[in-house]
C-alpha cells in the first residue's frame, strides 16, 4: 500500500515553483521511480487535494498538464491513471539496476572460484553414481519429526529461540562426547569439541585457525578438494603427497618434512577419499611418529566413521595414545543426512577456543533446535538403530555392486571390495578418458563424478568412484552395464 500522499509529496508553499508544478514533477519523479507503476489509479483531484492541503484546481492542473504530456491518462467515471502506454517497469528496473552494477564496477571483490558443485540430480531420470552418499530415503524422519515435535513441546520452549551456546547445544555436545567415548575411543570434554554446520564448516574453520598465509600443508593426492580449497583459501601453500597401498605415503611426507617445516598434513585415515583405503595400523603409528617428531598437526577428516564393513573398525588416529597433534573433525552427514548439518571438531581447548571466536564472526551459533532434536535422538538409541539398519541395507547393495563389477567390469577394471565407506574406487586396466566417459554416459542417463574432482592437478584420473548407497538393485545393474558398454 502507498504512504499517504503527503508523505510522498514533499510540498513546499512560497517558493518559486508553482505547487501544481510540484506536484506534476514529483509524480513523474515516482512514475520513473516505478513506484507508480502503468496502470496504477490515482486518487481523485478532491481526495489528493484534501491529503496535500492544496486547493483542488491544483491538482486538476497538474493531472492535465500530466495528461496532456502523456503519463497520466484519464477515462471518463473510471479516473486518472498511469498510462499504461510508458515503457515497462521491467525496462526502468533494468536500468536502475546496470546504473548500480556501473557504480559497483569500481569495487574489486574477491574471487571465489573453487568450490566445485556436488553434481545435484537434475528432473532427468538418472542413475546418479555420487561420491558415496547415503541412502536419504532411508534418514530416520519421522523420529527426528517427532523429537522436533516435542521440543516445541517442551517447557521453556522459548528457551530454544534465543541466543545459544556457540560450541554447540550442551546437550548434543555431551551425546555426541558419549558415542566419540563409547564407539570410537576418544576421550575429549565438552570444551573441547564445537559443533558446526557439518565438516565442510568444521574444516573451514580449522584451517583458518591452524595455518597462516605461506604455511605448508600436505594433502592426500588423489583426494578431497573441498579440503584442499580451505587450506588454499587459508593461504596455504599446498604438497600433495601421492598414496600407495597403505595411505598417504609416508616416505614422501618425511622427505618434504626435512625440505620445510609442515604445519599440517590433512587426511582421510577410516575410508581414504577417493579411493575407499582405510589407513592400516602401522601407518597410523608411522604418521602419528612423523608428526610429533616435525611437530605438524595432523587434521583427520572422519567423514562416514559409521559405515565400515569390515571385521574390526580401526579407531580414529585421534584415539591413539600418542597422538599428541590430530584434531578430528566428523559429522552426522552421513550417518543420518547430509542436510541435518551437523558436523563437529575436536581438539586441544586453546584451539576450540580460537576456533569458535571466529565461527561467531561468521554464525552466533548452530541451530538450537535441530541440536537437540538430535541429541535426543542418541540420546534413545535411534541413531545407533538407524546405522545399524542403514548398515545392513548398504551391506546387501555393496554386495550386488560387487557381483555386478565381477560380472561386467573385471576385465576393465581393477578394484577392491571396500572394507567400509559408500563407494567403489575402480581403476581402469587400459588408458580411459573420464572426462568424455562421463559426458557419453551422460547421454544415456548415467551420472558420474569428473575424476579432475580428485586430483591436485585437477587432471583426470584413469578411475572411477562409483558411490552405489542410494541406487536400488536394478538401477545399479543398468548403470553398470551401461558403464561397462562405453568402456569397450
Ligand atoms: C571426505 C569428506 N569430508 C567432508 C565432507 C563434508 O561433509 P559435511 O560437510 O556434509 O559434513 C564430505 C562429504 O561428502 C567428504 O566426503
Amino acid at each position: 500500500m502507498l504512504r499517504p500522499w503527503k508523505t510522498i509529496l514533499n510540498l513546499e508553499f512560497g517558493t518559486e515553483k508553482s505547487v501544481f508544478q510540484q506536484i506534476a514533477d514529483q509524480l513523474i519523479a515516482e512514475i520513473i521511480k516505478g513506484r507508480l507503476k502503468p496502470g496504477m489509479s490515482l486518487p481523485g483531484s478532491r481526495i489528493l487535494a484534501e491529503d496535500l492541503g492544496v486547493n483542488r484546481k491544483t491538482v486538476v492542473l497538474a493531472y492535465e498538464q500530466l495528461i496532456a504530456e502523456g503519463w497520466l491518462e484519464a477515462f471518463y467515471k473510471k479516473g486518472t491513471f498511469v498510462s499504461e502506454k510508458l515503457p515497462k517497469q521491467k525496462q526502468r528496473r533494468k536500468q536502475i539496476n546496470e546504473d548500480s552494477m556501473s557504480a559497483l564496477k569500481n569495487f574489486s571483490f574477491t574471487a571465489f572460484n573453487e568450490g566445485v558443485p556436488i553434481n545435484i540430480p537434475t528432473d532427468m531420470p538418472l542413475i546418479v553414481f555420487n561420491d558415496g552418499l547415503p541412502d536419504v530415503k532411508l534418514a530416520p524422519l519421522d523420529e527426528l519429526a517427532r523429537a522436533y515435535k516435542r521440543i516445541f513441546q517442551q517447557k521453556a520452549r522459548w528457551r530454544m529461540l534465543g541466543y545459544a551456546n556457540e560450541r554447540g547445544e550442551e546437550r548434543l555436545r555431551t551425546a555426541v562426547l558419549l558415542m566419540l567415548s563409547m564407539d570410537r575411543a576418544l576421550n575429549f570434554n565438552l570444551n573441547q569439541i564445537c559443533i558446526t554446520r557439518g565438516s565442510q564448516m568444521a574444516l573451514y574453520l580449522t584451517a583458518q585457525v591452524l595455518v597462516k598465509p605461506g604455511d605448508f600443508v600436505a594433502i592426500e593426492n588423489p583426494g578431497y578438494r573441498p579440503a584442499f580449497d580451505v587450506f588454499k583459501r587459508a593461504g596455504a601453500r599446498m604438497l600433495p603427497v601421492k598414496l600407495d597401498e597403505q595411505g598417504i605415503d609416508v616416505k614422501e611426507l618425511e622427505k618434504l618434512c626435512k625440505l620445510q617445516s609442515i604445519k599440517a598434513v590433512y587426511v582421510t585415515p577410516h575410508h581414504q577419499f577417493p579411493t575407499t583405503r582405510s589407513m592400516k595400523a602401522d601407518r597410523r603409528l608411522e604418521l602419528l611418529r612423523l608428526s610429533n617428531q616435525y611437530g605438524f598437526a595432523i587434521v583427520e577428516d572422519d567423514y562416514d566413521h559409521d559405515y565400515h564393513f569390515g571385521s574390526r573398525t580401526l579407531q580414529p588416529l585421534a584415539s591413539y595414545q600418542n597422538a599428541h597433534n590430530v584434531i578430528y573433525v566428523s559429522s552426522l552427514s552421513k550417518l543420518i543426512a547430509p542436510a541435518v548439518r551437523v558436523g563437529y571438531v575436536a581438539g586441544p581447548e586453546s584451539f576450540i577456543d580460537s576456533l569458535v571466536a571466529l565461527r561467531m564472526t561468521i554464525d552466533r551459533q548452530g541451530d538450537p533446535v535441530m541440536e537437540n532434536a538430535v541429541a535426543e535422538l542418541m540420546e534413545e538409541g535411534l541413531v545407533n538403530k538407524h546405522a545399524r539398519r542403514a548398515l545392513g541395507i548398504y551391506r546387501e547393495r555393496r554386495a550386488i555392486m560387487t557381483r555386478l563389477l565381477e560380472t561386467h567390469m573385471k576385465g576393465l577394471a581393477d578394484y577392491e571390495v571396500p572394507e567400509g565407506g559408500l563407494a567403489f574406487w575402480l581403476v581402469f586396466k587400459k588408458a580411459v578418458n573420464t572426462v568424455q566417459l562421463a559426458e557419453q554416459l551422460l547421454k544415456t542417463g548415467v551420472q558420474v563424478i569428473s575424476t579432475e574432482r580428485f586430483s591436485f592437478d585437477e587432471q583426470p584420473l584413469n578411475a572411477l568412484r562409483l558411490g552405489y548407497a542410494s541406487l536400488e538393485a536394478e538401477e545399479m545393474e543398468r548403470g553398470i552395464k551401461l558403464i561397462a558398454a562405453a568402456c569397450y
